[in-house]
């Protein structure tokens, strides 16, 4: 079986390690991967750096798109993607997410009958001004076979009218959907020792031993809305000058390039001057398990992190209007305090207080998602 994978954006790199990892341990007589990089990320921080530290094969294909705006980035994207294809012939095009990678890999494949593999189906947030909530709704029906994370995500399909009795030949008029956990935490489980082992993230900042909170903003909705990402800025210098701790913010290249423009009043300058508040480029995908494994809380508009916060067992204060990851504010290990000052502040007195008696169940799977991926794909070819 060949397959082609798109990957594009951090996230979906980082995702595409767990599968690479499981056809080189187990599929490799069977199945041919073919990676193609659309160039949405580019920064080495934002890419090349986990192509090599997860140990991802080199892409065949970089159509080196870069930043745009959507349909321009899409629409290149599309046309790379569809030529790729037609020279490949793969079995499957496997898709990871809900970026504008993701979108135009759906649309190239779909309308030329390859079939598609999509990793991380059924997600929703139910906010259709996200760019995100639109791609993965395009994709999921275009998509052959739908791998689904969460037990929400499955149903999140079935209220959409997938059919879960569905029967092999899968086509996109007939699709499978599949319940199977989240490759991230096969990711996670995988990588936390050898975080453990090469990261020195901890000692270059000076951060090993200490206590300290790990935040990221990337979302458009908060980066490009002034009051939003004031209001953000001014909580966390609020929480780390009251209580007098450091707070770790890798900041997306997204946001760094706002920050100064959109941080209103003397926001931006005081986030300058902040000895707390230690605002550095992104980091690797171990030196970022290092930070999630060892800080008290996380603070995050990021699908990953909030995941990855819950796997690490840390709370998080989830910087958005909703998430897709409802279980883990269910738990109680998550709360939605979108980008207001009251609620940021009051989820953190709270989360100081009951850090020591969460419970964070098992819901992302066994940590074998990506080798139940790879079995589905071959037997139903
Ligand atoms: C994209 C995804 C988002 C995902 C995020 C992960 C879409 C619509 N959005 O958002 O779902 O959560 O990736 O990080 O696909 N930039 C650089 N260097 C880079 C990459 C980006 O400087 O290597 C800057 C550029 O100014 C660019 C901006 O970041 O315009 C935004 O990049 P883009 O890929 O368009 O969207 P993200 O905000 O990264
Ligand atoms: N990540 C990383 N370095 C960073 C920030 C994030 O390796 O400096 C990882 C993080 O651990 C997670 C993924 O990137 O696996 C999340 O990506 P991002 O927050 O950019 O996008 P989202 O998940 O929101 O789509």
């Amino acid at each position: 079986m060949k397959i082609v994978t798109v990957i594009g954006a951090r996230p979906q790199i980082i995702k595409a390690a767990a599968l690479s990892r499981a056809i080189s341990n187990s599929f490799s007589n069977t199945i041919e991967e073919v990676i193609v990089h659309t160039g949405q990320h580019y920064d080495t921080n934002m890419s090349q750096v986990f192509i090599e530290e997860l140990g991802i094969p080199e892409p065949k294909y970089n159509l080196n798109i870069g930043s745009s705006s959507h349909g321009v980035q899409t629409a290149g994207m599309i046309e790379g993607i569809e030529k790729i294809l037609l020279d490949e012939k793969p079995d499957y095009l496997v898709l990871y997410g809900d970026t504008n990678s993701t979108l135009a890999g759906a649309v190239a494949a779909a309308k030329i009958h390859i079939p598609i593999a999509h990793i991380e189906a059924g997600l929703r947030s139910f906010n259709k001004s996200m760019p995100e909530e639109i791609n993965r709704i395009m994709c999921d029906h275009a998509s052959t076979l739908l791998f689904s994370p969460t037990q929400t995500g499955f149903q999140n399909l079935l209220k959409e009218g997938f059919n879960p009795d569905n029967k092999p030949p899968f086509t996109p008029d007939n699709p499978g959907i599949f319940h199977c956990g989240d490759v991230m935490y096969d990711n996670s489980l995988y990588f936390k020792s050898l975080a453990a082992k090469n990261s020195r993230v901890l000692e270059n900042n000076g951060l090993k031993g200490k206590e300290f909170v790990l935040a990221t903003i990337h979302r458009d909705s908060n980066t490009d809305v002034p009051e939003r990402l004031t209001s953000i800025f001014e909580s966390l210098l609020e929480i780390a000058e009251t209580d007098a701790i450091e707070i770790v913010l890798p900041l997306h290249p997204r946001t760094a390039k706002l920050m100064k423009s959109n941080l209103l009043g003397d926001v931006y300058g005081r986030v300058k001057n902040s000895n707390l508040l230690k605002v550095i480029p992104p980091v690797s995908f171990l030196d970022m398990i290092m930070l999630e494994s060892n800080c008290k809380l996380v603070m995050t508009d990021s699908g990953g992190v909030q995941k990855e916060a819950f796997f690490f067992k840390k709370p998080a204060i989830i910087l958005r209007s909703e998430t897709e990851w409802k279980e883990i504010v269910e738990a109680g290990c998550g709360v939605i305090a979108n980008a207001d000052k009251q609620k940021i502040l009051s989820a953190w007195y709270s989360f100081i207080k009951t850090y020591n008696t969460l419970i964070y169940p098992d819901i992302f799977g066994d940590g074998k998602a990506a080798e139940f991926i790879c079995r589905t794909m071959l037997n139903e070819l």
